[in-house]
């Protein structure tokens, strides 16, 4: 594995790469490259992103960037875990041929971007409605990314359905020769959804975040016995996480596509949750 941290030398080595497999370019003939996007601090869930492209693309590009615009005043962008001796043997391990770690100054040489990526009413809702700005911070520096790897592939990851939602309409509707593929969401023993923020959590807050999955789990077993009333179904998702002194921030029954919310659940909709745990702000979903 080679570690890279400009993207004068990651275009060369992608360059030679589609040579030597004879590809003129991203989205033409045979997918060659694949990109798998992080902010590190890796973990299952990352490693299961890499396995997945690997079966897609025989060059997998990981980059490792905590990515300052999508954090918002008083977020964790300092606090974000990182540990890129852990991250590079891990990568390296799973089977990334380029682990590429820029500086945020390799990346924003300007500061924030005068042109930004507007994610559009997708990002009203959910977390955008959290989180101003977010995903604006989220979608310009994965176009960017895409820009500077030009990928055949990006692999996701589920957890994050409303981010892989506008990944997705972005690729759509400003043309990127990019597929954008989806893995589902890694958990823990007991249902914990694995991110790296879990690393925040005390013993005590990591057993009570384990009712956000209980939740849903519970809303989900729910819908297969028959229920589709979406107040009922989050009425079980509430109740489990109540007993552990949740308070969802959100909990939304959505269409897959436009994530306009549900009165009455269908197959393939999603159920959403976030809340905060102790000072660590979660997210899951399930599609029924
Ligand atoms: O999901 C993440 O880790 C980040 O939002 C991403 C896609 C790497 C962009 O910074």
């Amino acid at each position: 594995m080679r570690t890279i941290t400009t993207i004068a030398e990651l275009r060369r080595e992608v360059a030679a790469v589609r040579e030597r497999h004879g590809s003129t370019g991203p989205g033409a003939g045979d997918p060659v490259v694949g990109l798998v996007p992080t902010m590190g601090y890796l973990h299952e869930g990352h490693l299961a992103l890499v396995d997945r492209i690997r079966e897609l693309v025989p060059f997998v590009v990981m980059s490792l960037f905590v990515n300052p615009t999508q954090f918002g005043e008083g977020e964790d962008f300092e606090a974000y875990p990182r540990d890129l001796s852990r991250d590079m043997e891990l990568a390296e391990q799973r089977g990334v041929h380029v682990l590429f770690t820029p500086s945020v100054a390799e990346v924003y040489p300007a500061g924030r971007p005068l042109v930004r990526v507007v994610p559009g009413p997708l990002a009203d809702v959910l977390c955008g409605a959290f989180r101003p700005g977010h995903f604006e911070g989220v979608l310009t520096v994965v176009a960017k990314l895409f820009g500077m790897t030009q990928p055949d592939v990006a692999v996701f990851g589920q957890k994050d359905y409303q981010q892989v939602a506008l990944i997705r309409r972005m690729a759509r509707d400003l043309d990127m020769p990019v597929r954008i593929e989806v893995v589902p969401t890694v958990r823990d023993y007991d249902g914990l959804a694995l991110s790296s923020r879990n690393a925040y959590l005390t013993e005590v807050e990591r057993v009570r975040a384990r009712t956000l999955s209980a939740g849903l789990f519970a809303a989900r077993a729910a819908f297969a016995e028959g229920e589709a009333a979406a107040d009922r179904l989050k009425g079980c998702a509430v109740i489990t996480m109540a007993e552990a002194a949740v308070n969802p921030e959100y909990l939304e029954l959505l269409d897959p596509d436009t994530l306009a919310p549900l009165a009455e659940a269908r197959a393939g909709a999603v159920l959403a949750v976030a809340a905060t745990v102790g000072a660590t702000r979660l997210i899951d979903n399930v599609i029924l």
